[in-house]
């Protein structure tokens, strides 16, 4: 099993909102976190010009601001733009005991 590491404490990214950090981001939908990392499939560029700026204005997609794709937040599939099919790289999240996200340690690497 890879060892995880701290991303952040799940209070500081605001319930419906996402934040970047380093080559990864995170978006909170209450007690979940969907974490991915920062690079869009379909120029692998980062997501975000803007930072922290991931989503859609109604906060229910995930959005590439180079081109405009939206990704599903649940899993990153893309349902539409230049690189529709293609998916985000998802990665393993989860939210220990005292409320800090975990991730694997090499994600995003
Ligand atoms: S680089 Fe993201 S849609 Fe083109």
């Amino acid at each position: 099993m890879t060892p995880l590491r701290p991303l952040c404490r799940l209070e500081e990214i605001p319930d419906g909102a996402a934040r970047g950090f380093g080559p990864l981001f995170a978006i909170r939908r209450g007690e979940a976190v969907f974490v991915y990392v920062n690079a869009c499939p379909h120029l692998g560029v980062s997501l975000d010009l803007i930072p922290d700026r991931f989503l859609d204005h109604r906060g229910t997609a995930i959005v590439c601001a180079l081109h405009g794709a939206l990704f599903r937040i649940e899993d990153g599939f893309c349902t539409q733009g230049p690189c529709w099919g293609d998916s985000l790289e998802p990665v393993s999240a989860e939210i220990d005991g005292a409320g800090t996200v975990m991730v694997p340690v090499d994600a995003g690497l």
